[in-house]
């Protein structure tokens, strides 16, 4: 027996492994306003969140229950990576039409669309990779990449001299919300739609659609999605094209779901399904499961007006309560679906990254356009949130943003 190593003291203790550089990187703006939400009293208008209220509980319970006892293999073993085979021929029926041709290849279930994103940067990008994204861009795709250390072209699609070919070129991908995007709630208009999909098939560069709020049109008829317009330029095979289309039940069910899907060319699903398998080897089968048997109990048709109903009716009290107390300040558009209002200072020297820390004070909290820009350099706009609180709420929270606004002192 050796003699025993007396223990180190603690100020002689090793030094531990630094943390991955990738990690300096991220925002302290991000963390200052997600340790916001939980402050008591204050309005949280920063995130994403729909309103619990509307989750079909008794509906979900029943479903589970069954699925548990009536398939118990599929919902507590593991499920194939790709995703259950009956969801996958859920989704492909869902999303083909005339010129979109899908089968059960082009589908694969994820975690949530943010596994989505992370996949996607795990199977396309090397270390410094070039990204092209539509701006401002969602914050939730720019932490997935980031580990890679990316750099990005930022394209807006609204500008009437967006040449959508040369925003592709050279681009590992290039990644677009055109549903009421995260975080301006704009859409991307057809005629851009068209666009970016021939630019996608002129370039080869893999198109990105992130739709979580495609289901969300208050107004209007739905623009037709990209990975369709893709489809018309192929004839008789399943999809082969450049378009990978993201999707989730979080904003029209329930997002503690964790239910997305990328649908895509099969060698697409094939890499994506390689990577899922280091990372969380299959999505949860008892979630999977419910899915399939709440769609074939038409959940989605019963639902969703209920939610359109009380989000529409949200949308016009913001932007009412906007129009009493921020017009001097700010310009917006009254966004047609989704979650969010975007509004941005009529002086250029605003600093929203301040105006947070006003309006913490306040006990209201909105999200500053710094953390949707890659480079970190947009201080000019806000993300404002209409799902989650009430129509009073709402108003409240407006009323403490235009003080948080006065307090920064600027015309
Ligand atoms: C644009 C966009 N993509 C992806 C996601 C991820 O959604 P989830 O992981 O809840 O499916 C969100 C969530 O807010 C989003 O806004």
């Amino acid at each position: 027996m050796t003699a025993q190593q007396p223990k180190p003291r603690p100020e002689e203790a090793p030094s531990r492994p630094a943390f991955a550089t990738w990690l300096g990187g991220t925002n302290e703006i991000t963390r200052m306003f997600l340790a916001a939400g939980k402050v008591p009293g204050l309005i949280n208008m920063a995130g994403g969140l729909p309103e619990p209220e509307t989750y079909p509980v008794k509906e979900l319970a029943e479903i589970a229950e069954r699925a548990v006892s009536k398939y118990p293999q599929e919902s507590l073993n593991y499920p194939p990576i790709e995703g259950l085979p009956d969801l996958r021929d859920r989704l492909a029926a869902r999303f083909s039409n005339a010129d979109l041709r899908l089968s059960r290849e082009n589908v694969l279930v994820t975690s949530g669309g943010m596994q989505a994103l992370d996949l996607i940067g795990k199977v396309l990008l090397n270390e410094g990779a070039l990204i092209a994204a539509q701006s401002p861009t969602y914050l939730g795709a720019v932490d997935a990449w980031r580990p890679r250390r990316p750099s990005y072209r930022l394209f807006s699609p609204d500008r009437n001299d967006f040449d959508p070919v040369a925003a592709l070129t050279g681009a590992q991908f290039a990644y677009t919300v055109p549903n009421f995007s995260n975080p301006t709630g704009r859409l991307v208009g057809l005629a851009r739609r068209l666009e970016l999909v021939d630019a996608a098939h002129q370039t080869g560069t893999w198109l990105v659609e992130d739709d979580p709020y495609g289901a969300l049109y208050y107004d209007g008829t739905p623009l037709p999605r990209m990975i369709t317009l893709s489809g018309a330029k192929q004839s008789g095979e399943i999809y082969s094209g450049p378009l990978v289309y993201m999707g989730t039940f979080s904003k029209e069910i329930a997002p503690g779901f964790r239910i997305g899907w990328v649908i895509a060319s099969p060698d697409m699903i094939g890499a994506l399904t390689i990577a899922k398998q280091g990372s969380d080897m299959c999505t949860s089968g008892l979630s999977q499961r419910v899915a399939v048997d709440a769609l074939d109990a038409g959940l989605l048709e019963r639902t969703l007006p209920v939610i359109l109903d009380v989000y529409r009716h949200r949308r016009d009290a913001l932007c009412a309560a906007m129009d009493e107390h921020l017009s001097e300040w700010f310009d917006w558009e009254k966004p047609v679906g989704g979650m969010f209002v975007w509004a941005t200072a009529k002086n250029p020297a605003m600093d929203t990254d301040k105006l947070l820390s006003e309006a913490l004070k306040a006990g209201v909290c909105v999200s500053p356009s710094s953390v949707f820009d890659p480079h970190g350099e947009d201080r000019r706009s806000i993300r404002i949130n209409f799902t989650l609180n009430t129509p009073d709420k709402l108003a409240e929270g407006i009323r403490r943003l235009a003080t948080a606004t006065q307090a920064i002192g600027l015309d």
